[in-house]
């Protein structure tokens, strides 16, 4: 008999559970396996974007309908929905107030590259919430982190970014570098990279303010681009004082920082950006900002404009390397406003702070319980168990402390009954319409899975 274990489980009972809870999934999707058990007629890899095919279920299940944290297939399965499109639904489904004027938009035009009612609105409100001056509106996080890199880079006539290790800001070319054997190297896996990324950028780990004021002492770095809570590996929060020397040390370098609350805006309101005291020069927020409608925004400092403002003046007429045709249209600022002044108040983030505690209290009870080598990390609404001990204080940690067979078995485990947490890694929402009683169901999923992986 085999005698491995993976995060302190035995690998053999890994499988038996993930086999178990595969059969159970499939009985119960039986419409779904009609309809995605072979892949769906027309798409390459059988689905309309590759990562469907990425969850830890054999094939992935037809959704009928969302609302609030609520999700329905077409199998009449219910699941209480904590991974909220990774982000993108993160205030919940189809808000009210966003599909309201959604649909009041949608009889009024979708697009024309021109500023409505709503546009005004959103520019005043975002400068009033996240306390900078001067906004863009972009389509993704992804296109926002583009813009605001070559506007840094635009500023500082400097060449290369600074990322942290394991971090991830979308599919931006020049943040796709790791450390290899401590030096900057490609990051694995990249399709078609025609080019070095380690041309344009530097990479240190996550909480070390000595190799950073090392890689800004080359005096060549335009901007440093970080999460303020490493959110895309296992969690890393940041050590006393990081924030305080990063911004400091950038500034000492005459380097920009781009804070990016994609995911860390989970916190409150105004990010953690504004529940922390943090300077940004450059802001950036994609995914929920308009309730699920795709739209992105980034914001800079006076500072920062007036010096863009300098360069567009020396710069010769054609195409500034920003924009695509359909950003800002006139329905993604319709369903910003309606989330910026209805759905992300201070009241919906009190809700998902409280429950947040509760969900993270509950689950490291469980780990404690079955006596499990894990941990429990938390960021306002967004809560992960990591199957190794912690705190992990680096992208390096938090690469090596992924299990993901284990992961899968429980993600699968936790589906099956009724609970649906992100893919690719262990990250759990809590929006503004979450329950107790949903959360005490995540719990108890979860506890029942420690349970079987913990038998013999
Ligand atoms: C911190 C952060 N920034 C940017 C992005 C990119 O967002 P999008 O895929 O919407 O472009 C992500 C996606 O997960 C993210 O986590």
């Amino acid at each position: 008999m085999s005698s491995a274990f993976l995060g302190g489980v035995r690998l053999q009972r890994i499988s038996q559970v993930f086999e178990a809870e595969q059969r159970r999934y499939v009985e119960a999707h039986p419409r779904s396996l009609q309809r995605t058990g072979h892949g769906i007629a027309g798409f390459y890899g059988g689905v309309p974007m590759h990562w469907m095919r990425d969850w830890s279920m054999p094939f992935p299940f037809v959704v009928a309908a969302a609302r609030d944290a609520t999700l329905r297939d077409i199998d009449g399965n219910v699941y209480a929905d904590f991974c909220l499109g990774d982000t993108g639904a993160m205030f919940g489904h189809s808000p009210p107030a966003v599909a309201e004027a959604v649909t009041r938009q949608a009889g009024q035009g979708l697009t024309y590259m021109l500023p409505t009612e709503d546009a005004i609105a959103v520019g005043r409100l975002l400068a009033e919430r996240f306390g900078l001056p001067h906004w863009q509106v972009a389509t993704t996080a992804t296109d926002a982190n583009r813009f605001a890199l070559r506007v840094a880079r635009a500023v500082t006539d400097r060449p290369k970014i600074l990322v942290f290790n394991g971090c991830y800001h979308g599919t931006v070319d020049e943040t796709f570098v790791r450390l290899s054997d401590g030096r900057a190297a490609n990051r694995p896996g990249l399709l078609g990279q025609a080019f070095d990324l380690t041309q344009l950028a530097r990479v240190v780990e996550f909480n070390d303010l000595e190799a950073l004021r090392a890689a800004l002492g080359h005096g060549d770095v335009a901007c440093v681009i970080t999460e303020p809570v490493m959110t895309n590996s296992c969690m890393v929060l940041p050590a006393p004082g990081f924030h305080a020397g990063l911004r400091r040390l950038t500034r000492e370098a005459g380097t920009l920082l781009l804070i990016d609350e994609t995911h860390t805006i989970s916190t409150g309101p105004g990010g953690y950006t504004r529940a922390h005291g943090l300077e940004p020069d450059l802001f950036v927020l994609g995914k929920p900002v308009a309730g699920g409608v795709p739209a992105s925004v980034w914001g800079f400092t006076e500072e920062v404009a007036r010096r863009l403002d300098a360069v567009r003046a020396q710069a010769p007429p054609g195409h500034s390397g920003m924009g695509t045709t359909l950003s800002a249209n006139a329905l993604s600022l319709a369903a910003m406003r309606a989330t910026l002044e209805k759905v992300m108040t201070s009241e919906a983030y009190r809700h998902m702070e409280r429950l947040g505690g509760v969900l993270a209290a509950g689950l490291q009870a469980v780990i404690e319980e079955h006596r499990l080598p894990w941990h429990v990390v938390r960021v306002g609404a967004r809560v992960e168990f990591v199957c190794a001990p912690g705190p992990l204080r680096n992208g390096t940690e938090a690469e090596a402390a992924h299990v993901p067979a284990l992961e899968r078995a429980i993600h699968l485990a936790l589906l099956n009954r009724g609970c649906l947490i992100a893919p690719f890694h262990n990250m759990m929402l809590v929006c503004p319409a979450t329950t107790d009683r949903q959360v005490d169901d995540l719990r108890s999923a979860f506890a029942e899975a420690a349970g079987e992986l913990g038998e013999s």
